[in-house]
């Protein structure tokens, strides 16, 4: 017999018993039509955020709610939607990318030089609209025009949701999204239409996005400098620690690592970097730190 279970219509908050059983088919269905695993996210905010999806459908019981996912693809993207929060700003934590301008970037160009290096990539991971490689891209035209010329510089950004991929591909943005942006900046690289800002193509030309789950071996890419913020909070520790290993082993010697101000260094992954910033969460790669 079917076990069915209604979902109470609690506050976001309040943490509730979500079925295993109902929990588990999400998590099939998602990987079987989404190639999405929700088994390594931290299984109470995965569970909130579906139970989120079931009272917005109006489904009857959790198993009416999976019979739906089952057949339907723009219940998949909803769910998918708001699985992952895609919340980001342009130099989101303003203090980090000053550090980045200041002090990562001139001592990045200066051990190419020294290693007569002429490629360089930055990897920015869980990238969502696009806001933080944007501001990655801004920083490298406004204050490294010379280093542009004489490097190549990859700007590589991912995200695990397609959709949002495309919405960073547009660079359109909302001012909610440019609220923290340097002075100057506005003018110079965004045009108004509308309601809304244009980002300019010399900024947009300069990053590649593509789809990359952080799970997948595949979508690892060798950089000097990786960007990972506000992405990690949502695993839990084990997948972390999982990750950052990863992160170690893409980072080339004396690549830079930067976490969200939430997030830090856990379990073995604290042997394999060395902290450089410790407020703003940055680490250098340590050089005998593969396994
Ligand atoms: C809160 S946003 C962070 C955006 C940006 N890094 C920032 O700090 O403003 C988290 C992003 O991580 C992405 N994400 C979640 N799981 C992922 C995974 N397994 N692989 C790659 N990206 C993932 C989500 O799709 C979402 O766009």
């Amino acid at each position: 017999m079917t076990h069915h279970r209604l979902i109470p219509a609690l506050p976001e908050e309040i943490s509730f018993d979500f079925p295993d059983g109902a929990f588990a088919r999400v998590r099939e269905i998602l990987k079987a039509r989404r190639d999405f695993d929700i088994g390594s996210y931290k299984d109470k905010y995965m569970k909130r955020r579906i139970a989120i999806r079931v009272r917005a459908t109006h489904a009857v019981s959790v198993d009416d709610y999976c019979e739906l996912l089952a057949r339907s693809d723009g219940e998949q993207e909803l769910l998918l939607k708001g699985l992952t929060i895609h919340v980001s700003q342009f130099f989101r934590n303003r203090p980090a990318f000053e550090k980045l301008r200041e002090a990562v970037f001139p001592a990045l160009f200066a051990r190419l030089r020294q290693e007569g290096r002429e490629e360089v990539t930055i990897w920015s991971v869980g990238c969502a609209s696009g806001e933080e490689p944007y501001s990655l891209a801004i920083i490298l035209r406004d204050s490294f025009a010379e280093e542009l010329k004489k490097f190549k510089v990859s700007l590589v950004a991912t995200d695990i949701h397609e959709g949002i991929l495309d919405v960073a591909r547009k660079g359109v943005y909302g001012p909610e999204r440019l609220q923290d942006i340097p002075d100057g900046v506005l003018d110079r690289w965004f045009t108004k239409v509308g309601e809304k800002f244009e980002l300019a193509p010399p900024i947009r030309e300069m990053v590649a996005f593509r789809r990359g789950d952080l799970f997948d071996p595949v979508s690892i890419i060798e950089s000097d400098l990786i960007l990972c913020r506000n992405v990690l909070i949502y695993f839990e520790r084990s997948e972390q620690e999982r990750i950052l290993n990863g992160f170690a082993l893409a980072l080339r010697t004396g690549g830079v690592l930067v976490l969200g101000k939430a997030e830090t260094l856990v379990g073995e992954t604290r042997r394999r970097f060395t902290t450089l910033c410790p407020v703003e969460r940055m680490y250098v790669k340590n050089r005998f730190s593969a396994y």
